[in-house]
């Protein structure tokens, strides 16, 4: 492709991109799936990487978040940021309209914007040249924190505004999270033993606030604006306001929810409105806010050290219950954590029945001292998830009975392999790599990029696998031929020789990636690398003691133990010893230092007919290379296809050898 053909194609790209992200982050309408917006996210990256003249810093790409920080500069807000006062009931609303008109001069009928009150992180965006350019928190409302590295990752945030909006912007709004979101981040979280977020709020502001922006890159942060940032008031009024942010396309709450009111009665039934909403809506409110509309009337007002004078926030009631604890149950993740439940008496709360909460793990069942029997006070967090408040220690009769995960539970109840507490973490957890409760989700990640890379072996296959009972462990997914691969939905003949046959090329994965991708708790990349160094082979592993493990440098004791008891389970074994006799046969590392592209620089470019590029890098990493997207002086190698363009002529010029696609079959087979 030539510089201009990119350049058309990129721009192409980051438009479809852009309007996929606003579709799915600020309308909540997505056109299409998220594999097709990765697939086109992948194109755009590839495209910059070979034509790195054409990145921008608008670029969708530019979103994924760059390297950590120390810690956060300091940012003056030049108007402070301010908290709201509370209104409680609709008489304390009627109050508020009062002082508004006496401090006008009893001023007729005020005309009020009413909008949903989010709770979560505020914080102020800076607009130059169109750009995006600064993020700041809120902090105390006069110095807040620079956070434009975070916000820049969430992708309902424009990079650029459209060229109807003014030079230079500052709008106020909140970064949060939807209820789904939080629901699936705390989910995650449970499962990978982690602390769990208390609500939205914290989930937002933790997201926010982390140095690492790789972090806040991986949460699904949205944003909404509700507020100039800067002096400009040329939009007259709040209602109008809002109306200009949508046309910049900046994310605003929904006109039916965002509304324009005549006097106090109106307002009041808008707010009503909107507390009716409040179980439909994606995200969570803790209120409404009410706001003299005109931006004239607002500067008279003025404000006082705390508040503006202008607006009120008001508060909707807290949506509590009280409900017995009949039973607690223990349930098995996905990644094998045992999670007790609360079987409640069915409560309503919030126009909700609720029948079970979650009670995470022992540790707060032991911080609640939650009991079979209990009376409890149950609400649910952030409005979405259920959750027991506290216990009513003093309704307590003396029958209620204490409850301890392990002695219920010695062993897995889904599989009745054994179930381990590691140091530090949270969860009791199933050590089988059989357990049909996380058999799905291992293998997702057996079959993942990062570890076996079984091209085509998709999530929505894998579910069908477990839901037929056709697949119990990795092991037996070698034991699928063609034809059985065929009869899965949406299959074909052709799809299911693809995966038969990517199967059997991961075959020779390096040992590191094998062990990554068999799930040992706290066995990621880097110390399945540690062990493949260390190890060589897969039987030196199985033999592995505890005090040889930890002798290890980068392998500490919980680590060790977690090996020792994955390996010491007799069904883990039995499926290691299927995966070889498929004739599996993870390559030491020390093949790859000395493999036929150890230390070598190599460049792929025009088509492969053998391989898809994604194989091809595959097997330059296994054989010691680097792939590397472009030509210079440092490519040691550069393998061309059919359909080769500037690259190749870029190594003739540079005296870089080049190979065919035979050639490199060649090398890969003999060295
Ligand atoms: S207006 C000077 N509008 O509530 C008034 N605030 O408790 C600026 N909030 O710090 C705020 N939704 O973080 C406004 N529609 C909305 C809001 C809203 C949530 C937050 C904001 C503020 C806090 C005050």
């Amino acid at each position: 492709m030539n510089l201009n053909a990119a350049r058309k194609r990129i721009d192409e790209l980051r438009q479809l991109l852009d309007e996929h992200s606003h579709r799915y982050y600020v309308l909540d309408a997505p056109s299409i799936s998220d594999e097709e917006y990765d697939r086109l996210f992948r194109e755009l990256t590839q495209l910059e990487g070979q034509f790195p003249e054409l990145t921008a810093p608008d670029s969708p790409t530019a979103r994924v978040g760059g390297a950590p920080l120390e810690g956060f500069d300091k940012v003056v807000h030049a108007r402070p940021m301010l908290s709201l006062q509370n209104a409680f009931d609709h008489q304390e609303l009627r109050a508020f309209d009062e002082r508004v008109r006496r401090f006008l001069g009893n001023e007729g009928p005020i005309r009020y914007a009413v909008e949903p009150k989010i709770d979560g992180l505020a914080v102020q965006v800076s607009y130059s040249g169109r750009l995006f350019t600064i993020g700041a928190t809120r902090g105390d409302g006069l110095i807040g924190e620079d956070v434009t590295q975070n916000l820049r990752t969430i992708r309902g945030l424009p990079l650029r505004l459209p060229d109807s909006a003014p030079d230079e912007l500052r709008v106020r709004g909140e970064v949060y999270l939807s209820k789904r979101d939080f629901a699936g981040l705390n989910q995650a979280k449970e499962e990978a033993g982690e602390k769990t977020f208390a609500n939205p709020r914290n989930a937002a502001a933790g997201s926010v606030r982390q140095l690492d922006p790789q972090i806040a890159a991986a949460r699904p942060l949205r944003i909404v604006f509700y507020a100039p940032g800067g002096a400009d008031r040329s939009a007259g009024g709040q209602c109008a306001f809002l109306e200009l942010l949508r046309n910049y396309r900046l994310p605003t709450h929904a006109g039916s929810l965002a509304q324009c009111c005549e006097g106090i009665e109106q307002t009041i039934d808008a707010v009503r409105w909107i507390e009716q909403q409040r179980r439909e809506l994606p995200f969570d409110i803790d209120g409404a806010v009410v706001k003299v509309d005109d931006f004239e009337l607002q500067g008279r007002l003025g404000a006082t050290a705390h508040h503006p004078r202008w607006a009120i926030a008001v508060k909707f009631k807290a949506q509590k219950a009280q409900t017995r604890v009949n039973a607690i149950e223990v349930q098995v993740g996905r990644t094998g954590a045992l999670t007790p439940v609360a079987k409640l008496d069915p409560a309503a709360v919030g126009g909700v029945t609720i029948r079970s909460a979650s009670l995470h793990n022992q540790d707060e069942i032991d911080r609640l001292d939650v009991r079979e029997g209990d009376q409890v006070l149950i609400q649910r967090a952030g409005d979405v998830i259920p959750e027991i408040l506290e216990v009513l220690v003093d309704q307590r009769d003396g029958s209620e009975r204490k409850f301890s995960i392990p002695e219920r539970h010695r062993a897995c109840p889904a599989c009745g392999s054994a179930v381990v507490r590691a140091p530090g973490d949270a969860a009791y957890r199933c050590v089988g790599l059989a357990c049909p409760a996380k058999l799905a989700e291992s293998l997702k990640h057996f079959a993942s990029k990062g570890c076996m890379n079984i091209e085509g072996l998709g999530d929505k296959l894998i579910d069908q696998l477990v839901e037929r009972g056709l697949v119990h462990s990795p092991a037996d997914l070698y034991d699928l031929g063609e034809a059985a691969w065929a009869e899965l939905d949406r299959m074909g003949l052709k799809s299911a020789r693809n995966i038969v046959e990517a199967l059997e090329r991961g075959k020779h994965v390096s040992l590191n990636r094998l062990l990554a991708a068999l799930g040992i708790r706290m066995v990621g990349e880097t110390v399945a690398e540690l062990l493949a160094r260390r190890y060589r082979t897969l039987d030196g592993l199985l033999g592995a003691q505890y005090d040889e493990l930890t002798a290890i440098d980068g392998v500490g004791p919980k680590v060790a133990r977690s090996i020792v008891d994955f390996f010491s389970d007799a069904a883990n074994r039995e499926v290691i010893g299927r995966l070889l006799d498929h004739g599996v046969e993870p390559q030491p590392l020390a093949q790859i230092e000395q493999g036929v592209f150890a230390d070598q620089s190599v460049v792929l470019t025009g088509e492969l007919e053998s391989m898809t590029r994604a194989e091809a890098k595959e097997r330059i990493k296994s054989a010691g290379g680097r792939v590397s997207g472009s030509v210079s002086s440092k490519t040691d190698l550069v393998v061309a296809g059919p359909g080769a363009g500037s690259k190749l002529s870029k190594a003739q010029k540079l005296g870089v050898k080049v190979i065919d696609e035979q050639r490199f079959l060649e090398m890969l087979e003999h060295g």
